[in-house]
């Protein structure tokens, strides 16, 4: 029998929470009412106990490992499907008939342009600046560029605004690539699958034609789909949060770029691969080890643990295979970097203290090792995850749109700060 009520007894107060139970997963205590009836609040800080909202699209079985985006698995999807297949069932909510998908791969692919007055926007960067600074600075000024489409109340300027985010993403990311290298802006080409166009874009000159390698075509691909939705992580909740401010939504994807840049979340990546860098070499592994174990080292393994995933990320295993078949293809099955990563998984495995805490390598682990192979820089990994984020964060972003149950999130507080005391003179302090 599904339990249906909470009882709280607070002092001499006692107060019946509802209970709400989804389709699978942990059920909910609904205490929308819980400081009107009893005066207090609750206290989550990092909200590992707190739904923030309710969502039919990602599902995340933390302990099996588990990862369903809108119900398939993300093994299946990652093995047979493409990306774009995975942003019309993340946005639509199912998977697209043939003639559904041709007609989103066409109307994706023709939204790659930028206005070009976008590109006098770089001469203001240093060529030095992190490319995050720049996604965050460029995806919000598209908004300056956009007016008919930032109108949140208008399903048809929703519409068109998720398309133009998910098609821009990487013309503005590789844009950001090509400026940091001093090298000219490549436009995308329409003959081109997603993350072809991508690769093409970073990697292509005007001297000569680009020839598209279809083993890193295909492992990009996958990569983002891996990248492209995770339930409530912490940049997907910016997201959230600065839209139920009523924020137009180029606005709200640059907040989720900035937060999605920390390193104990997306910059996770571009950490792990210099940690992996910094160890150097695989004898130098139980040095780190210990220095993660040592609770007056602020260091930790990056690429290691998850709030949510106390068993393997489904995606780690993926992203492993993936960095497999990318070594492979550029003959570097021999990287160093890939040796130091193999042998610090299997010793943090059987280590006492990473099997105590649950600590296992996250989809960041491996995805360095990968990127540095296909060419990328250490400061790009993290900009190819908020390009394959995009979608997520706009899936997420228009849910909450048509919640009936959202409202501005104003989250409150336990004070524990000065109580009232009155102004004191400058001759008295
Ligand atoms: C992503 O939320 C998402 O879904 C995110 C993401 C997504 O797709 O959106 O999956 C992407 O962000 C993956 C995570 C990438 N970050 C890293 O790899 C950075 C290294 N990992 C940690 O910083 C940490 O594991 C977090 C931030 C990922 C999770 O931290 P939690 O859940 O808040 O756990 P915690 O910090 O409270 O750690 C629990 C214990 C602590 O020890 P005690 O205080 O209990 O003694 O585990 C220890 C921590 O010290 N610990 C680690 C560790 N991670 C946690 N010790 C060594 N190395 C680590 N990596």
């Amino acid at each position: 029998m599904s339990v249906t009520t909470a009882s709280l007894k607070l002092g001499d107060k006692s107060v019946e929470l509802p209970v709400k139970t989804g389709t699978i997963g942990p059920a909910v205590v609904d205490i929308g009412k819980l400081y009107s009836q009893t005066g207090v609040f609750t206290y989550d800080p990092g909200f590992s106990s707190t739904a923030s909202t309710e969502s039919k699209i990602t599902y995340i079985d933390g302990d099996e490992g588990i990862l369903l985006y809108r119900g398939y698995p993300i093994e299946q999807l990652a093995e047979r499907g493409d990306f774009l297949e995975s942003c019309y069932l993340l946005l639509y909510g199912e998977l697209p008939t043939a003639a559904q998908k041709a007609d989103f791969d066409y109307l994706v692919t023709r939204h790659t342009m930028v206005h070009d007055q976008m590109s006098r926007f770089f001469n203001g960067f240093r060529r030095d600046a992190h490319p995050m600074s720049i996604m965050v600075a460029c995806v919000g000024a598209l908004a300056a560029f956009y007016h008919d489409s930032i109108d949140i109340n208008d399903p048809r300027q929703r519409e068109i605004a998720s398309v133009r985010m998910i098609a821009k993403m990487p013309t503005l990311a590789a844009m950001a690539f090509k400026y940091s290298i001093g090298q000219p802006f490549v436009y995308p080409k329409n003959d081109l699958a997603y993350a072809a166009n991508f690769l093409r874009m970073c990697f292509g000159v005007p001297a000569e034609d680009y020839k598209v390698n279809p083993v890193l075509a295909h492992a990009l691909d996958r990569i983002f789909i891996l990248h492209a939705d995770h339930e409530q992580n912490a940049s997907t909740s910016t997201v959230r949060l600065a839209g139920s401010s009523g924020a137009n939504p180029f606005a709200c994807i640059a907040a989720g770029i900035a937060c999605l840049w920390g390193p104990a979340h997306g910059g996770a990546n571009e950490a792990a691969l210099k940690m992996l860098g910094e160890i150097g070499t695989v004898d130098n592994i139980p040095k780190y080890i210990a220095r993660a174990k040592d609770k007056n080292d602020s260091f930790r393994l990056m690429g290691f643990g998850h709030r949510v995933y106390k068993h393997y990320d489904p995606r780690a295993k993926l992203m492993q295979k993936t960095a497999h078949d990318v070594l492979n293809e550029l003959g570097l099955k021999d990287d160093p970097l890939l040796a130091v990563a193999l042998e610090l998984e299997r010793i943090a495995l059987h280590d006492e203290y990473f099997i105590e805490k649950k600590l296992y390598p996250n989809i960041d682990f491996y995805s360095g090792i990968t990127l540095k192979a296909m060419g990328f820089p250490t400061d790009m990994f993290t900009v190819l995850f908020a390009v394959a984020r995009t979608v997520g964060w706009i899936a997420q972003w228009k849910e909450m749109i048509v919640d009936p149950a959202q409202k501005i999130g104003r989250p409150r507080q336990l004070y524990t700060g000065s109580p009232r005391r009155d102004y004191k003179p400058m001759a008295d302090r």
